[in-house]
């Protein structure tokens, strides 16, 4: 499927953001950060179950990557960065947002996110400061003594890590051009007005990939990427319809950049970015020359010359791609006149693959010998013997949980259980010898 998309799609209609919250808070995906304290704005800690929900999409997305004909290779850079470095990338002139404050109440806004000509929508006074601009970047001092100590950054994005030391990486994991360095991990925003939850936070994980290659193949990689990304979303069960592919428009494009595509998710607050693929061409690896007086060129053996590469980058927030996958998901279905919250995750992503329950504490040895066996080979697996299993159910429903396993009065003799499908509510009765596989099929995810 092509990655336009009709801006007419109507988001999904059962899910507020209110609603996203109070669910992630009551079932522990995501709590308010040091909430006992009053919480900060724009923090955020992950509970056990957004903690597994993510470690299944960095997993997912790293697979995706692995499953191609080139090589990609990992990286793990430091979160904080000199200031030369950040100098040289253009962060320190250029990573700042437009911020305005009301003179009355002194609420700040971002200036480009209100309408100046209207009145202040914390006071209703009508008296501006002059628009200013604000890095977002957050400030440190390394070293210990006063005096001596340096002014340094934490990353706002981790793709720097990558360039500085292409190099490094280049002349040490025997790869040939054109290939990726990727990374997660978190960036930090001092944004001016962090919102809607998980969308624009101050601490944040990214997941990035920076694609070496020659400037003759870059407008080629450009598009393959494009294509590759967005079918990364279909793949891990994001619905096409509220998906699109935007081209920024030559005013819109960042310092760096020859040419950006947002793929963008329908959100209930509308189209929003939710990852960039930036054809960034040899800015980059250019700055860094000239600032550090290192030569990162490669020598093309045919051509009998060095040449800087090209880089293609492929930049999604994980916070922002969880929140997604949560609002994507999310309904509610009539079932015998009774409301069931239901998350329709992709079992691979579903924090919890499987429920173990036993109808009865009878059932309970041969029910938590399955349990400990799948827990032991890794699988993401609970255990839940408390309350009818009408509401076990529903609770699993809640989460996202594919598979609800039932050991009941025949389990003792028949060596079967009852899987119920989360989505269609169907149950069948499976040998117990048959569950992994079962599992299996329904977890694997082919990204070719
Ligand atoms: N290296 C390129 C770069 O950082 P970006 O568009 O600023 O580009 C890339 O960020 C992605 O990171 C975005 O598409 C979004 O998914 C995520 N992101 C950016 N700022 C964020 C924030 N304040 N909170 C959560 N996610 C954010």
């Amino acid at each position: 499927m092509d990655a336009q998309s009709p801006n007419s799609f109507e988001p999904n209609k059962y899910v507020s953001l209110e609603k996203l919250v109070s669910l992630c808070k009551r079932r522990g995906f995501i709590f308010q950060s040091a909430e006992i304290y009053g919480g900060v704005n724009g923090l955020y800690d992950s509970g056990p179950l957004g903690t597994l929900m993510k470690q299944h999409i960095r997993k997912l997305w790293g697979q995706a990557l692995q499953q191609l004909e080139q090589e990609v290779v990992l990286l793990d850079g430091s979160l904080i960065g000199p200031e030369a470095m950040w100098k040289a990338s253009g962060h320190i002139s250029n990573f700042h947002d437009p911020m305005v404050d009301c003179l009355v109440c002194k609420h700040r806004f971002r200036a480009d996110d209100i309408d100046l000509t209207r009145p202040c929508t914390h006071c209703g006074n009508k008296q501006w400061t002059e628009v200013r601009n604000f890095n977002l970047m957050f400030t440190t001092q390394v070293g210990a003594n006063t005096g001596q100590s340096t002014t340094a950054y934490l990353r706002p994005e981790t793709a720097q890590a990558i360039f500085v030391n292409f190099k490094n990486v280049f002349s040490t994991a025997r790869v040939k051009i054109p290939f990726g360095i990727a990374q997660q991990g978190k960036a930090f925003r001092n944004e001016i007005t962090p919102k809607q939850f998980l969308f624009r936070m101050r601490e944040f994980e990214q997941m990035e990939l920076e694609w070496f290659c020659k400037p003759t193949e870059s407008a080629y990689f450009y598009d393959f990427w494009r294509k590759k990304r967005m079918d990364f979303m279909y793949h891990i069960g994001i619905t096409p319809e509220r998906l699109r592919m935007r081209e920024h428009s030559p005013d819109e494009l960042s310092h760096y950049s020859r040419g950006t595509s947002d793929i963008e998710y329908h959100f209930v607050f509308g189209w929003k970015e939710l990852e960039g693929i930036a054809h960034r061409g040899d800015f980059d690896l250019t700055q860094h020359m000239q600032h550090s007086g290192k030569d990162l060129k490669v020598y093309d053996e045919e051509a009998k010359e060095s040449y800087t590469p090209h880089v293609v980058e492929c930049s999604v927030g994980l916070d922002r791609l969880f929140l997604t996958l949560l609002f994507d998901a999310y309904y509610e279905d009539e079932v015998e006149g009774e409301t069931r919250t239901v998350l329709r995750l992709h079992p691979a992503v579903a924090p919890i693959t499987a429920a173990i329950l036993p109808l009865t504490k009878k059932q309970h040895d041969k029910a938590h010998i399955l349990y400990k066996k799948l827990k032991f080979a890794h699988y993401s697996v609970e255990y839940d013997l408390s309350g009818s299993i009408g509401k076990r159910y529903r609770r699993q429903d809640e989460i996202g949980t594919p598979f609800c396993i039932t050991f009941d009065f025949d389990s003792e003799t028949d060596d079967s259980v009852t899987i119920r499908h989360r989505d269609s509510m169907k149950q069948e009765r499976i040998k117990i010898d048959d569950i992994q596989k079962t599992i299996d099929a329904a977890l694997s995810v082919s990204f070719s």
